[in-house]
């Protein structure tokens, strides 16, 4: 096992945890309608190089008289300062993001939160359950598997979309597959473009033959989704502590003090957004908790 991610620190932008810092927009990418990705840089280089986190965190981008948003990340953990953000446009920040060109400047506070388990998990065969802008904060804990392939037994990503136009990062699955790694796509609704699957997500593991007792699954998308996948997967017996979800919920200081995200006994932002079902199984049973 390589274990430079299990003992690097995640490292705040600044000593001040709810200080952002300037980071300039370096390319701009076009994933789907109403969704791109970021590649930022920070300003200072001091900053740059302290700079790490772990796949599965996220950051706060903030726009000055807009306000802040969570935004995971969606980038490659070796490569901390090739740091890109997908963001998919909901309300005020990250519709002006949208309007945001190469050279612009946001200000970025984090990482923040805990990490998709990429070394509790070595040595497992793993499933990579993700919908829609799901895949976003599974693509940095995919890369960490590319990168350490051998740690990993048989690794399947499956990932849908609710149209072929609104899939996340397809110029990427052939070299995800070159890897072995097997990668399931399936879309709700088909275009005449569309050869592939059609149906949602979880209907994927009905062709999986999971060893539950060396299994782990990283799951994020939709609450629904989610709901779906937790129940295929203890339907084979993989179980509850090995199965990962990333929640999502309304966050404005992001480290535990203002008590927005709290979900049960955890604050999402500190315990979370990366909790195992075993932890939340009490309140993800409860509808629009
Ligand atoms: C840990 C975490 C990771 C995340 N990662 C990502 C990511 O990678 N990419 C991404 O795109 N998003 C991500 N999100 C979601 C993102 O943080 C939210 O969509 C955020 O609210 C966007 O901020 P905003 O200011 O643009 O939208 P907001 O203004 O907060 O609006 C968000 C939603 O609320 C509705 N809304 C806003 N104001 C009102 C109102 N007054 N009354 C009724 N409805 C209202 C809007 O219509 C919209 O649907 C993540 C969230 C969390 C918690
Ligand atoms: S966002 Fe403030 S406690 Fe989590």
């Amino acid at each position: 096992m390589n274990s430079t991610l299990a003992k690097s620190q995640s490292l705040p932008a600044t000593d001040h945890p709810m200080v952002p810092q300037p980071a300039v927009i370096t390319h701009v990418q076009p994933e789907a309608q109403g969704v791109t990705t970021y590649t930022l840089g920070f300003r200072d280089p001091a900053v740059r190089e302290a700079y790490s986190f772990r796949p599965g965190q996220f950051n706060m981008l903030y726009l000055p008289g807009i306000g802040e948003a969570a935004i995971s990340i969606s980038s490659d953990p070796a490569e901390p300062a090739d740091l890109r953000h997908t963001v998919r446009i909901a309300g005020n920040v990250t519709q002006a993001v949208s309007r945001m060109e190469v050279g612009g400047v946001i200000g970025l506070r984090g990482p923040y939160g805990s990490s998709w388990p990429v070394d509790r998990a070595v040595g497992d065969d793993l499933i990579i359950v993700a919908g829609g802008i799901g895949l976003a904060p599974l693509r940095p804990a995919i890369y960490h598997v590319l990168r350490h392939r051998a740690d990993y037994g048989k690794v399947t990503i499956l990932n849908g979309a609710r149209q072929p136009a609104d899939l996340l990062y397809p110029q990427e699955y052939d070299a995800w597959r070159s890897h072995d790694v097997e990668v399931v796509v399936t879309v709700d609704r088909a275009d005449e473009t569309w050869k592939g699957r059609v149906g949602v997500v979880p209907i994927l593991f009905y062709a999986l033959r999971p060893d539950p007792k060396r299994t782990t699954v990283f799951t994020c998308g939709p609450e629904i989704m989610m709901h779906f996948v937790v129940y295929e997967a203890l339907a084979r017996r993989i179980p509850k502590d090995r199965i990962f979800l990333s929640l999502e919920r309304n966050m404005k200081c992001a480290v535990a003090f203002c008590g927005r995200c709290q979900y049960g006994p955890t604050f999402l932002c500190k315990d979370g957004p990366v909790l195992s079902y075993d932890r939340i199984e009490p309140f993800f049973a409860v509808e629009e908790f």
